[in-house]
């Protein structure tokens, strides 16, 4: 554990030295659990979110993207159920009043519980250990604090009213589920995808990016007719795991962990996570994302919720107590229905859910590339990054700043960058630039050197293996381009 901790550590500053993660308004003295992406680090966010865009919005005839926006009718977040039930069960240490969620209390002998091994309202706490000061068995009753952010709308009396910031893109795209079915030719079975921030007032945030107050998320609902729901979450967990292994996670360090019937969401029939070996927490494995079965019940709830809108207006948009109204009996035929006009069946559709952080999942591609090694007796850190996310695809460094090399490479430079991203770099010794350019995690290095004067020729630096190639300027876009697949 402890090389593993470290190895987190040395990751965090290498985030900071290299600039691909800062804490937020660090001149101010920081705002804990919220973070900045530096320029490498805002390159390698993008390339996971374009990787997970592109295999599941632009590899897929059953799939379109979407992008709502944050703030929405509050009324969503009732029929949904986040307004009376997003909440973690917390205590309060009677010694420091630090508040803690119950679920993440150690014991005095024991490590972290998992998220979802939620502790019962009654569970004993008397063993249990405040993370802040120490004390052993002090905490109050557990209580529910909720976990949205609200903020007020509107500059008006009559119209002002509390809003939320969502806690979940999933619920824009229920909202817009019609408007994507009368808009576009696509029919059930299919999917709507959406890539967005999400906020939750966590109690406990940790672990550099991994639990913030702000985060992105990557986000399916794929609707499909009762029944083949099951074989729907299977295909899903199937090419949800094979992504990862598609771009360079080691297997070894992923599973999944399916869901106990205690720990389900309320609006879940089953649910398993994709689970990756971070370096800290006592059980080490932690969920890089979730796949749920989430029925019907959202869009139903939906439907209610429409119907509930003018009692909410009579109520002076008071969302919090103003309740649903009762489930339609010909709920099935509601404005949220699907109608299958090849086999004349109307039904509600069952929505599988995949759920995947992407800066959750920029930790875990940034973890599993980290290495430290020795070479040559002297200690190089390396991102190995698989090139689709790697920030910098190539750099073009002249060997030294004269004899003409140094215009050679520029041209290279100017050429290369209109297909990849490409870094030019002429300061400091060769080593030292190969060294940067492995610390950012950057596949191939080109260099212009004497020979290149004479026979037109660069070498190609890999990152991984080090080796050197030569090859002709001419070839040089395109064997980058194949290397990269690009
Ligand atoms: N719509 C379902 C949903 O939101 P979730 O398990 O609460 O499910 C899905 O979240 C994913 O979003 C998680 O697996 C994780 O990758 C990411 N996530 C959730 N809360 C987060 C937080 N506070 N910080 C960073 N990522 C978070």
């Amino acid at each position: 554990m402890a090389e593993t901790i470290k190895k987190l550590d040395e990751l965090v500053g290498l985030c900071k030295r290299r600039g691909f993660i800062f804490q937020s308004s660090e001149i101010y003295g920081g705002l804990a659990s919220c973070y900045d992406y530096g320029p490498l680090g805002a390159e390698l966010k993008r390339n996971v979110k374009n990787a997970w865009w592109k295999s599941v919005v632009q590899m897929r005839d059953d799939m379109v993207g979407l992008d709502c926006s944050i703030l929405m009718h509050p009324m969503i977040w009732k029929a949904s159920g986040h307004v009376d039930k997003f909440a973690d069960l917390i205590c309060e240490c009677k010694k420091c009043n630090t508040r803690s969620r119950v679920d993440h209390l150690e014991g005095k002998e024991q490590g972290e519980t998992s998220r979802h091994a939620q502790t019962a309202p009654t569970d004993d706490l008397s063993d249990k250990v405040c993370p802040s000061c120490g004390a052993v068995g002090q905490f109050t009753e557990p209580m529910p604090f909720k976990l949205m952010f609200e903020t007020q709308m509107g500059a008006n009396a009559d119209d002002a009213m509390t809003v939320f910031l969502r806690p979940e893109t999933a619920q824009g795209i229920f909202a817009n589920y019609r408007n994507v079915l009368d808009s576009s030719r696509i029919r059930v079975p299919f999917g709507i995808a959406q890539i967005g921030k999400s906020f939750r007032n966590e109690v406990t945030t940790k672990a550099f990016i991994f639990r913030t107050r702000e985060f992105e998320q990557m986000e399916i609902e794929f609707f499909c007719e009762p029944g083949t729901d099951e074989d729907w979450w299977q295909h899903w967990k199937d090419a949800r795991m094979q992504w990862y292994l598609n771009l360079g996670i080691r297997k070894e360090n992923l599973r999944f962990r399916p869901h106990d019937d205690d720990e389900l969401a309320h609006y879940a029939k089953a649910c398993v996570d994709v689970e990756y070996r971070f370096p800290f927490g006592s059980g080490d494995w932690q969920e890089l994302e979730g796949i749920a079965n989430r029925t019907d019940f959202d869009l139903r709830q939906h439907q209610r919720g429409m119907r509930s809108v003018t009692k909410w207006i009579e109520n002076g948009r008071d969302t919090i107590n103003t309740p649903l109204v009762d489930e339609h009996p010909d709920y099935q035929s509601g404005p949220l229905s699907f109608f299958d006009d090849q086999n004349r069946k109307r039904y509600i559709p069952y929505v599988i859910e995949p759920s995947a952080g992407a800066d959750r999942g920029t930790l875990a591609f940034l973890v599993d590339a980290y290495a430290e090694e020795e070479v040559k007796g002297e200690k190089r850190n390396v991102l190995r990054f698989h090139p689709t996310l790697a920030p910098i695809k190539c750099a073009i460094l002249p060997l030294v700043k004269k004899e003409g090399m140094p215009d050679i490479a520029r041209n290279i430079y100017q050429d290369l960058r209109r297909h990849f991203n490409c870094f030019y770099d002429e300061k400091s010794a060769i080593g030292r630039r190969y060294r940067r350019q492995d610390e950012a995690g950057t596949p191939f290095c080109v260099c212009v050197d004497g020979q290149t004067l004479e026979d037109q020729t660069v070498t190609v630096r890999d990152r991984d293996s080090m080796e050197q190639i030569r090859v002709s300027t001419d070839q040089l876009k395109n064997h980058l381009r194949e290397k990269l697949d690009m």
